[in-house]
């Protein structure tokens, strides 16, 4: 089965076309381009929804007919037929509405032209679907085993995901207040970095001590699994307005302290996500943790994860994404769409800013 995926929930456009396989439930990427409005909104230090709207709309058709022209070799505008693809599958939710009416209008046109069956997609399933990709060699691909245990680390979510299997995800723990990835790009806004500060913290955090600020680690112990990374950006806000009180005029918030913070925050938060998804995963019992959402691309929690399930004899087999699948992209999109079995006519989606697991798409 081939399809045509679409990804526009908040700064990237993105169009992919893949290629799954029954036999293992593998899912070969044939093309997959991403397109970001991300430049303007690092100089106003976040997203401006108006603007991600209006850059969407300019890129969406040029990347979905670079997608079916490196996929499939189809040429969108010389060709008034229909592409060979069975499906079309598009984010409907959660998102900026702007964004995602881009998407899902411009997939529904689509449909009602070439008479494709759509399929909508929940954005954070899709991050978890990343798991099922193959960018490169199939020879590196294993079979995803039930239950799973999906850890979902983006900028707007926090989820712990226990999936039965493909019909049946149930979210068992999830952020109280910010996301990781709003902890980390609100933290980075307070040291004076561009957004998203989450890769810039990961890159700092390398010449810092992770030591050198005892940060909280919120609800670490709590019998749930729950999050909250609110009082963590708090106490950095603490600490840097000590340090600028007490600095001297050469001194105060330089680059070694800079580091320092960088490297203690994600300390603090990697220590937090990978005791708790191992706790659920224990208390489960289950086969595979998946890792998904912008977050997932931290070198520091991917590797964290996996020595910290060796240290506690976990026998539960852990998948990361490459790192260029953890951030948004339409692969994604297209692979949790291989896997749902109610496809839709053009007139039936709209899209769902809200959606979240407790009302699917
Ligand atoms: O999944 P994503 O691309 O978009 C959403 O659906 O939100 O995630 C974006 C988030 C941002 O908060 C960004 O700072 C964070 O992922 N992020 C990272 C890293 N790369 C992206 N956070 C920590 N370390 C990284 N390497
Ligand atoms: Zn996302």
């Amino acid at each position: 089965m081939i399809l045509l995926g679409i990804e526009t929930s908040c700064d990237e456009t993105s169009a992919a076309l893949i290629e799954h396989d029954p036999k293992d439930d593998s899912i070969t990427i044939l093309a997959n381009v991403v397109t970001s409005s991300l430049s303007f909104h690092a100089k106003t230090g976040g997203i401006i929804p108006e603007i991600a709207a209006r850059e969407q709309l300019k890129y969406i058709l040029p990347v979905i007919s670079q997608a079916l022209s490196e996929g499939i070799g189809f040429d969108m505008t010389a060709n008034k037929k229909s592409p060979p693809i069975d499906a079309i599958a598009v984010t409907v939710g959660p998102g900026l509405i702007g964004s995602l009416l881009i998407g899902v209008e411009t997939a529904r046109t689509l449909s009602y032209l070439w008479k494709k069956p759509l399929i909508p997609v929940n954005h954070l399933l899709g991050h978890i679907y990343a798991n099922w990709l193959i960018a490169n060699s199939k020879s590196q691909y294993a079979a995803i085993t039930f239950p799973a245990l999906a850890l979902v680390v983006s900028g707007g979510h926090t989820d712990l995901v226990l999936m039965n299997n493909h019909e049946d995800a149930k979210v068992i723990g999830g952020t109280r207040d910010d996301a990781a990835g709003e902890a980390f790009d609100k933290i980075g806004r307070l040291l004076g970095l561009p957004y998203p500060a989450g890769p810039i913290i990961a890159k700092l955090a390398k010449k810092g001590n992770p030591k050198s600020f005892p940060f909280p680690r919120p609800l670490i112990g709590s019998d749930d699994f729950d999050f909250s990374f609110s009082g963590l950006k708090t106490a950095v806000l603490r600490e840097v307005k000590t340090i600028k009180q007490l600095a001297s005029p050469s001194g105060g918030l330089n680059n070694e302290t800079i580091a320092n913070i960088c490297a203690s925050v994600q300390h603090a938060i990697v220590d937090v996500l990978v005791k708790k998804t191992i706790k659920a995963a224990k208390h489960y019992q289950v086969k595979s943790i998946l890792l998904g959402g912008g977050v997932a691309a931290n070198q520091k929690l991917r590797e964290q994860l996996k020595l910290f399930a060796i240290s506690h004899k976990l026998t539960a087999e852990i998948f990361v994404p490459q790192k260029f699948l953890c951030t948004d992209n339409a692969a994604m999109i297209a692979a949790a769409g291989c896997f749902k079995t109610t496809k839709k006519s053009w007139k039936e989606i709209t899209p769902n800013p809200e959606l979240y697991f407790s009302n699917p798409a």
